[in-house]
């Protein structure tokens, strides 16, 4: 596990679009698990000025995103199908049948989950996963007590998760209470997990996840069974970790060695 303290989100956006791009300019069919929610926007608005700006091509590039509101259409503006259009596939030329979401609508929702996990695999499976963390741990919608080596499923969406996401519903019975979402098992399959975490608010899913027992309880610390994650924080969200200053170091050291060219 790589844990990266940046000054701020800037920097770690920075980062993160760095690797994307890096891999992208050796797998131009990269396969990218995407995430919703504000902590990403700042890599997607990279990524599209990458596409406009010097040209990167995704037109060979493939997407699953993580997670979907059940009983809402793709149309609906708090979708996530909505979201991602706003915020990183408009700006993009992936085309369309490159983009995939976990089935929320309709029935058979289960059977359709299963099919899901094939199309993952046919597409040769996830190259890099991103994440963002809810306040209470959860990775995708996967909320506290999901099973650590849990598919693409529906959860049922936590009160804690509700609350936070309630800003979005003037209308509160709009609200989703029930959610379609790559597992744990799923996410831990991806080859790279990059987990963005910014704000106080998740200093507390932080300090369990990386540095806690793993457990269900706390779906991030999952991540400490994969061989190639980093979490990219800031100050305040890395504040409540007692090895930060190896971190610090670690980082420090890493960039050294590279220069040197040692690693
Ligand atoms: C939602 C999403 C998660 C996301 C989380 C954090 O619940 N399902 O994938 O990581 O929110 O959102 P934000 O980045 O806005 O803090």
């Amino acid at each position: 596990m790589q844990v990266v303290v940046c000054k701020d989100p800037e920097e770690g956006a920075r980062i993160v679009t760095e690797k994307i791009l890096s891999a992208l300019e050796d797998r131009p069919e990269l396969v990218l698990g995407l995430a919703t929610g504000s902590t990403p926007i700042g890599v997607y608005q990279h990524l599209i000025e990458a596409h406009k700006n010097d040209g990167v091509d995704f037109s060979a590039v493939r997407t699953f995103n993580l997670d979907e509101y059940c009983g809402l259409s793709g149309d609906h503006p708090q979708s996530y199908r909505a979201f991602m259009r706003e915020h990183l596939f408009t700006g993009l030329n992936i085309p369309a049948e490159n983009i995939h979401f976990p089935p929320s609508e309709g029935p058979e929702l289960g059977e359709k989950c299963r099919q899901h996990e094939e199309e993952i695999l046919q597409a040769g499976g996830i190259d890099i996963q991103l994440l963002g963390i809810g306040s209470n741990g959860h990775i995708g919608f996967n909320e506290p007590t999901s099973s650590l080596a849990s598919r693409t499923r529906i959860k049922t969406l936590t009160e804690k998760t509700l609350r936070d996401n309630s800003r979005f519903y003037e209308d509160p019975s709009e609200q989703p209470q029930v959610a379609s979402t790559l597992g744990i098992g799923t996410i831990l399959d991806a080859k790279c997990i990059l987990l963005q975490a910014y704000g106080e608010k998740k200093a507390e899913a932080v300090k369990a996840s990386v540095e806690g027992p793993i457990s269900s309880f706390w779906p991030g610390s999952a991540l400490q069974m994969h061989a190639d994650v980093t979490f990219i924080l800031d100050e305040a969200s890395a504040a409540r970790l007692e090895m930060i200053d190896y971190f610090r170091k670690s980082r420090a050291e890493g960039l050294r060695l590279q220069e040197d060219n040692t690693i």
